[in-house]
């Protein structure tokens, strides 16, 4: 059991990769937020390091134009906070395999880490997984990894992608391994720190109502939706390496799918409740290749823009066949879900920002209200993750009147209605919970083999045979041939 960084202790954040678009733009703004709302200890230091030669001031005026002042009421005030939380952030320069290099920032911490008080090191590696393995290795070689018991313990970051496939996922695994623990080692899925997914274990546990029929007696399919309205945008280079199926689908879509599929965990120690998710992933049968159709967006004007193509975003080969669409349907085989589809689509260039989970009930056996003027609609559970977050369930009502008319109505749960204050970033709950050391929301190894294991196979049919993916056109709803996938299992996208 990891333990939290306490008031009286330091905290020495290490950001490797600290000017590039994910340290400036997400870690840092988490890190602020989490400063002003006074939820890291006081004696706390933030250290950047990247290949590009920067002084303290230079790192500090990057980070200043990406802080924004969400918990600080006040222009003059956030000012101060800003500047006051820009005075623990330090920067060096060097390269990701230099031991010589990390010996430098070595030298830096020591500079500044108290030396009579516990000490905690958070190393954030927020750098291509390829650069995962010899950034490590140069920790440890200059040592900065080392623990010593009581006074000393450090906790590695690290954000998918995880490899490609099972094995080469194993490979990093046991490379990251030969340096820290898995106790040590935090696996980031940005995912499981949005609000609306963490309140899925609380939606079915927490309830009464749910839990009863949260099973395949009642339940007809599931459908998890992921779209964006934006191509691959200047990150077509690593998008053409993965996918949408590895980008999204093996990570953000199966965590939501094990949390609506999991047993509930004996109680909320973060080891049974991974266990239980692994559980959940371990009973999906793999994607079979005539379960899943792969698209692939073509130019078109989409809202008065004129938007290009897949093949035309730069460092895309022209003959790519790397899908930015994806849609299939998956099997959980156990006793609750022996027979229910999970539909779940992920797409770039479609024509919304939206990911939502839809619970579709079964119809009313025996519906004394159904009729040749009437067709009842099943209820369906929509859980919205973004990106108006909230609720609804719809229910048949009689519309007022002198006549018995049944309408499906929503009621209907907005976060933004229902909650005043903030909805904290991902990245802030989930930073505050390596801070802490509390591992319930990080991807544990075998968690990761079993969600591997759902799609390598697939992945290997569909690049071994150079299936193509089905034309689309940019802004629209993804390929036809995905109603016919969904329709085979009497099932809708809508
Ligand atoms: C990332 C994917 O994990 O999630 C991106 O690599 C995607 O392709 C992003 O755009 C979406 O995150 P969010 O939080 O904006 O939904």
């Amino acid at each position: 059991m990891q333990q939290n960084v306490s008031e009286t202790s330091s905290l020495s954040i290490i950001v490797v990769g600290a000017s590039g678009d994910l340290a400036v733009k997400k870690i840092f703004p988490a890190l602020f937020a989490l400063f002003c709302r006074k939820l890291l200890p006081a004696s706390f230091s933030c250290y950047g390091y990247a290949r590009t030669p920067m002084t303290d001031e230079q790192f500090r005026e990057l980070l200043m134009s990406r802080l924004n002042c969400r918990y600080t009421p006040g222009e003059s005030e956030c000012r101060m906070y800003m500047e006051d939380f820009l005075k623990h952030c330090f920067y060096t320069s060097g390269h990701y395999d230099s031991k010589e290099d990390f010996e430098a920032l070595q030298t830096l911490l020591k500079r500044h880490e108290p030396a009579d008080t516990p000490l905690t090191r958070l190393f954030y590696l927020s750098i291509p997984p390829f650069l995962f393995l010899p950034a490590a290795q140069s920790l440890h070689d200059a040592g900065l990894a080392e623990e010593l018991p009581g006074r000393k313990t450090c906790r590695v970051v690290v954000e998918k992608p995880f490899g490609r496939d099972r094995e080469s996922s194993d490979a990093l695994t046991r490379g990251l391994a030969q340096v820290f623990t898995e106790p040590q080692t935090y696996r980031i899925d940005h995912y499981l720190g949005k609000e609306v997914i963490q309140n899925l274990m609380v939606l079915r546990f927490a309830n009464l109502i749910f839990e009863p029929l949260w099973n395949r007696n009642n339940i007809d399919y599931v459908r998890i939706c992921w779209s964006e309205d934006i191509g691959a945008e200047g990150r077509a280079g690593y998008f053409d390496h993965y996918g949408i199926i590895r980008d999204v689908m093996q990570n953000h879509l199966l965590q939501m799918l094990a949390l609506v599929t999991m047993e509930e965990p004996l109680n909320l120690d973060p080891e049974n409740v991974r266990n239980e998710k692994v559980k959940a992933l371990r009973a999906v049968r793999p994607v079979r290749y005539e379960d899943i159709v792969v698209g692939q967006y073509t130019a078109a004007d989409y809202e008065g823009q004129a938007q290009k193509g897949y093949l035309q975003e730069e460092g895309v080969p022209p003959d790519s066949i790397t899908p930015t669409y994806a849609a299939a349907v998956l099997k959980v085989r156990n006793r609750r879900w022996d027979g229910v589809p999970f539909l779940m689509s992920a797409g770039k260039g479609l024509n919304h920002r939206r990911t939502e989970i839809h619970i579709v009930f079964r119809q009313v056996p025996g519906n004394i209200f159904a009729g040749p003027s009437a067709t009842p609609h099943p209820n369906n559970l929509v859980i919205r993750v973004q990106p108006d977050a909230g609720i609804s369930l719809n229910i048949m009502t009689k519309v007022p009147g002198l006549r018995v008319t049944l309408q499906e109505t929503e009621l209907n749960l907005s976060y933004a209605a229902a909650f005043a204050g903030e909805i904290p970033d991902a990245y802030e709950s989930l930073l505050l919970d390596v801070v802490k050391g509390d591992k319930s929301l990080f991807i544990r190894a075998d968690e990761l083999e079993a969600a591997w294991d759902i799609f390598t196979p697939v992945l290997r049919d569909l690049e071994s045979c150079r299936v193509q993916p089905q034309p689309y056109l940019f802004g629209s709803g993804g390929p036809r041939s995905a109603d016919a996938l969904a329709a085979l299992h009497n099932a809708t996208w809508e």
